[in-house]
Formats: structure tokens, C-alpha cells, sequence
């Protein structure tokens, strides 16, 4: 294939945030058409930032992007490090000159970086504060990027999550019982709604509308009142009762990750994150107080993101990918590449970075949800006759 003329001679690439499918499907994208097309050399950064700082490299050429389209995870590796607040020898330190440094050591002339919400706030750092160019890919199973219709791997991770709670029907039904199923998804309530939706969830409880638990058993021993012996929960990680959502807007909570507590420091002066006691389990604990039904709780965790991507996150990392490296060789910078409908589009990162999508109370699938009878955790979510028509 004869290379086109390019603005842009030399990429970084990077991993960071969470693992997710379709990963090395985009990298692949972003490296093949970049290569090959336009005659760029590309540099891949190890585990995130970390390695942007830490100048840990390879060379991406052909014949190591080969072969990546299926494969999960992240042949780069990744981490959840920010460049601006590194921890470093058991300190936060702000290492952007570093990364700046390294990116003018290898004369790259535009990082790229694969990411969710965190990593665009990063990628937006280094562009603003440390002068850098950057162009970034939505990535997360979340689907929390804001100004992107949906994101890479988040699709899998819903095709896995309503297999989970397909599978957890046969234990429930058999045993008469009520199953509690957590699902990832951060502070957004999209993973868990979709699944939810798909899998036929009784209830779906979702960061987003604070639950009422007596509401909730309420709707559970209702079922068992007309005969339905079973049900199934499918709750967010970030899910909260309607008093936990009080205390976090009067500030008397801090609205932190549904996962992971604050950072902790070993015997040894090693960071970690402690993880948090899942929310499902309270619930689960709550509901059979309540209904006198007996419950169990599944946790689908890390599973979510694992193994191959779905036909669809492949399609979407390789538009994007592509898409990438077109915008690259033009000398499109400082941009998000962005899913809208069936194509992708560059959105300035100025307008992605720090915002969040979270689901909007008059989505449609809220809307659908409750037509079918699914408790949403709070009574006064009542579906509205939608009236479309054709224009
Ligand atoms: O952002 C992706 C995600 O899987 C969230 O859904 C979840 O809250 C978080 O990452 C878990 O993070 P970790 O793998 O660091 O525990």
C-alpha cells in the first residue's frame, strides 16, 4: 500500500484506566492505518502514564499489531496513574514535565491516548499544562464518556452481564428465591439498566434514581402475591438508597468510588486501594429481612471485562481507530474521536474532559423499563406514554 501524505510523522500510544474489550482492536486500528496508510512511526507507552513518565516503550509496527483484533485486555498494559498526581515512593507527585520530556525524547508529535473519563481529564492535562498535543479514544464499559453516543467495551460488557443474569434465572426459578446481581458500571447506571433491561430484571436499581428499599420489597413479595416465585435484582455498584443520596448532597457523605476506598500504604510503603464492602451484599441482607424470602447476592466483577470483544466493540474500536490515524495525518489535534449514530466524528476534548454521562431520567430505556413492569427503586417513577412521530 503507497503511504499518503500525513502532517504527522510520529504517535505515542497509551492504555490507561481500566482494561476493557476491544482495547488492542483499537490500538490495532489506530496503529495499522497510521503505519501503513500514511507512513507514521508509533511509539506505545507501557502501563499508562506510568510509562509515559517512566519512558517505557516499544516500537508498534505491522507485524505486532497483528493479530490483536479478538484479544481482551490491553497488549500495552495500563494503569489508573495520573500524570500530574504520580504516586511516587509513597507520594503524590506531579511528574507532567517528566511525561513532556519523554514525549520530546522519542519526537512524537501527538499522544494518543485510550481511556474513560479519567483518562481524558489526564490526556486534557497534558495538553493544557504541559503544552503536549493529544487526541483520545472513548474506552470503558461504563459508557460515561460524555459527548460520545456509546464507548468501546462497553457493549461486551453488557452482552457478559445479561448472559450472567440469563443464567442466574434458572437458580432463581428453581429455588423460589430472590437473586441479587451486582454490575460494574462506577457512579453510571448504564451497564446495569442495559443488562437489566435485556436480561428481564424485576428490579434495576442504578445510581442514578436513588432507591426506596421498602418500595423494592414492596414489588417483590407483590410478585410472590400473583404467583411468581422468584425474582432477580440487578443493582449498579453505585447504586444508593434514597437516605445515602441525601447524605451525599447535605455533605455529610463523600460521594467516592463504589469500589475502592481511599488509597493505603502496606508495611513495605506500597499504595493500595482497599477494596470497599459491596453494596449488593447490604441489599441482599436487607431484602430477605424484609420479604422473608431467602437471597443470595452474585458479583459479576472483573468478569465484565474480560475476554474477547463483541462484534460490535470490534467494529466501533476499528471506526474509531481508523478514524484516529485520518485525523492524526491532517494535523487534527486536541480532539476526541467521538461515536455519533453509525460513524465517528472528532469532538474538542475542552468539552469532554471532567464531564460525565450519566442516564438521563427520560431516557428511553428508563421509559421501557417500567412499561414492562420493572421497579426501578422509587415509586414515583412512573412511565409516560411516549408519543413519536414521524417528521
Ligand atoms: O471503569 C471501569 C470499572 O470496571 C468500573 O465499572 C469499576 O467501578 C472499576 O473500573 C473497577 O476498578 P478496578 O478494576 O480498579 O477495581
Amino acid at each position: 500500500m503507497s503511504t499518503q501524505e500525513s502532517k504527522t510523522r510520529c504517535i505515542g500510544i497509551l492504555t490507561s484506566g481500566g482494561d476493557c474489550p476491544g482495547l488492542n482492536a483499537a490500538i490495532r486500528g489506530v496503529a495499522k492505518a497510521a503505519i501503513n496508510r500514511y507512513g507514521m512511526k508509533v511509539v506505545g507507552f507501557q502501563d499508562g502514564f506510568r510509562g509515559l513518565v517512566e519512558n517505557r516503550s516499544i516500537i508498534l509496527d505491522d507485524r505486532n499489531v497483528s493479530g490483536l483484533l479478538t484479544m481482551g485486555g490491553t497488549i500495552l498494559g495500563t494503569s489508573r496513574d495520573k500524570p500530574h498526581k504520580m504516586l511516587i515512593g509513597g507520594k503524590k507527585q506531579d511528574m507532567t514535565a517528566a511525561a513532556v520530556e519523554n514525549i520530546k525524547r522519542h519526537h512524537i508529535d501527538c499522544l494518543v491516548c485510550l481511556g474513560g473519563g479519567g483518562t481524558q481529564k489526564n490526556a486534557y492535562h497534558l495538553h493544557k499544562k504541559g503544552g503536549l498535543n493529544v487526541l483520545t479514544l472513548p474506552k470503558t464499559i461504563d459508557n460515561d464518556v460524555a459527548r460520545t453516543d456509546t464507548t468501546f467495551g462497553f457493549d461486551t460488557a453488557m452482552s457478559i452481564a445479561t448472559e450472567a443474569i440469563d443464567r442466574l434465572h434458572t437458580t432463581a426459578t428453581s429455588h423460589h428465591r430472590i437473586i441479587v446481581c451486582e454490575i460494574m458500571g462506577n457512579n453510571a447506571g448504564w451497564l446495569a439498566l442495559g443488562a437489566g433491561i435485556a436480561g428481564g430484571a424485576d428490579v434495576i436499581l442504578i445510581p442514578e434514581i436513588p432507591y426506596n428499599l421498602h418500595a423494592v420489597a414492596e414489588h417483590l413479595m407483590e410478585r410472590r402475591r400473583t404467583g411468581k416465585r422468584f425474582s432477580i435484582i440487578a443493582i449498579a455498584e453505585g447504586a444508593k438508597s434514597v437516605e445515602e443520596a441525601q447524605a451525599i448532597a447535605e455533605g455529610k457523605t463523600r460521594k467516592t468510588s463504589p469500589r475502592r476506598e481511599e488509597v493505603k500504604y502496606d508495611e513495605h510503603g506500597f499504595a493500595y486501594h482497599p477494596v470497599k464492602e459491596p453494596k449488593a451484599s447490604q441489599l441482599t441482607r436487607q431484602i430477605q429481612e424484609l420479604t422473608g424470602i431467602e437471597a443470595r447476592v452474585t458479583f459479576l466483577g472483573h468478569v465484565q471485562r474480560g475476554g474477547i470483544p463483541s462484534p460490535t466493540d470490534r467494529l466501533y474500536s476499528t471506526l474509531l481507530g481508523t478514524k484516529a490515524a485520518e485525523l492524526l495525518a491532517r494535523g487534527e489535534y486536541n480532539v476526541m474521536v467521538a461515536i455519533k449514530g453509525r460513524s465517528c466524528q472528532a469532538v474538542p476534548l475542552k468539552s469532554v474532559a471532567g464531564k460525565k454521562k450519566l442516564v438521563p431520567l427520560d431516557h428511553p430505556w428508563i421509559q421501557s423499563a417500567t412499561l414492562v413492569g420493572t421497579c426501578l427503586g422509587d415509586r414515583s417513577i412512573i412511565a409516560q406514554p411516549r408519543v413519536e412521530r414521524e417528521t
